[in-house]
């Protein structure tokens, strides 16, 4: 076991920060995005969600009737896409559809907004309906760690209203938690406080895999220790408000091949780490 030192920056990265009306995004250090295909090349996601996103679309061939609308935003580009709406849509609807400026997901490099392909496609409200490809879509997404954000009946605890175009990469296997209970990334976060690190853990069994969820509030300076067997994956995300939640693969089959192929050849093999 070994003690792993969290610090307070770390509680605003990660894939499960929350970002809303509440709680705005804090950092612009957005180095790792990447275009959400070759075809869009200003259409940007953070690395390890537009990996999966891909991998998504490639299984079911999505990219052929489904377009990337919107990735990350800057927070100058989500004033544009606030102010602009304003003056054309007026407040009631640009608050419903649009985040405040510095509460965007988008900015996160974290959102996806997707829309079936076709002639007009409406920058603010895609269409991307329940059935057809974008239903497939839908219905894969949590495997591969996207949930969608704004669901119908949620609006007042998102304080968005329904988005069926927008996705939110959480990860593996947070998505799946929050699909199978129908949760929003706002319950899911409250939900998981009950399992204090170092006492309790939600535990994700599929297939092979076997993941434990815990929750390690940050002390009274934002900082946290997470006591973890590195010897295995994990990763630790902040909520971006209070805190961190701890993922651990405690079986994981490709990764514990790897371990072995490692261990005879006598290298060590790299951790996953903040994610
Ligand atoms: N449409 C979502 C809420 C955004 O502007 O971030
Ligand atoms: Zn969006």
């Amino acid at each position: 076991m070994k003690t792993i030192l969290l610090q307070k920056r770390h509680i605003h990265t990660g894939s499960l920060i929350l970002v809303n009306r509440d709680y705005g995004y804090h950092t612009e250090e957005n180095t790792s995005l990447i275009p959400v295909q070759e075809h869009t090349p200003d259409i940007l996601i953070q690395r390890r969600a537009g990996i999966l996103l891909s991998s998504l679309m490639e299984q079911i061939n999505g990219w052929q009737h489904i377009v990337p609308v919107s990735g990350w935003r800057s927070l100058a580009k989500q004033q544009t896409i606030w102010d602009d709406s304003l003056s054309e849509n007026g407040l009631p609807f640009t608050s419903t559809y649009v985040a405040v400026p510095g509460h965007s997901e988008h900015q996160t490099g974290l959102a996806i907004d997707l829309g079936l392909r076709q002639k007009e496609i409406d920058f603010i409200r895609p269409a991307f309906p329940y059935d057809g490809i974008c239903g497939l879509f839908r219905k894969r997404a949590a495997d591969y760690g996207f949930i969608e954000r704004y669901p119908a009946g949620k609006e007042t605890i998102t304080g968005i209203g329904h988005e069926p175009w927008h996705f939110r990469y959480v990860g593996i296997p947070h998505a799946a938690i929050i699909t199978e209970h129908q949760l929003t990334l706002e319950e899911y976060l409250f939900f998981i406080r009950q399992f204090r690190h170092g006492r309790a853990s939600y535990h994700f069994r599929r297939n092979s895999q076997e993941i434990s969820v815990s929750w390690l509030e940050a002390d009274g300076n934002g900082c946290g220790e997470a006591c973890l067997d590195t010897e295995l994956p994990y990763s630790i995300s902040g909520n971006n408000f209070d805190g961190f939640i701890i993922t651990e693969w405690r079986q994981c089959d490709a990764y514990q091949k790897e371990l072995r192929r490692a261990s005879s050849e006598n290298r060590s093999v790299p951790q996953p780490g903040m994610a």
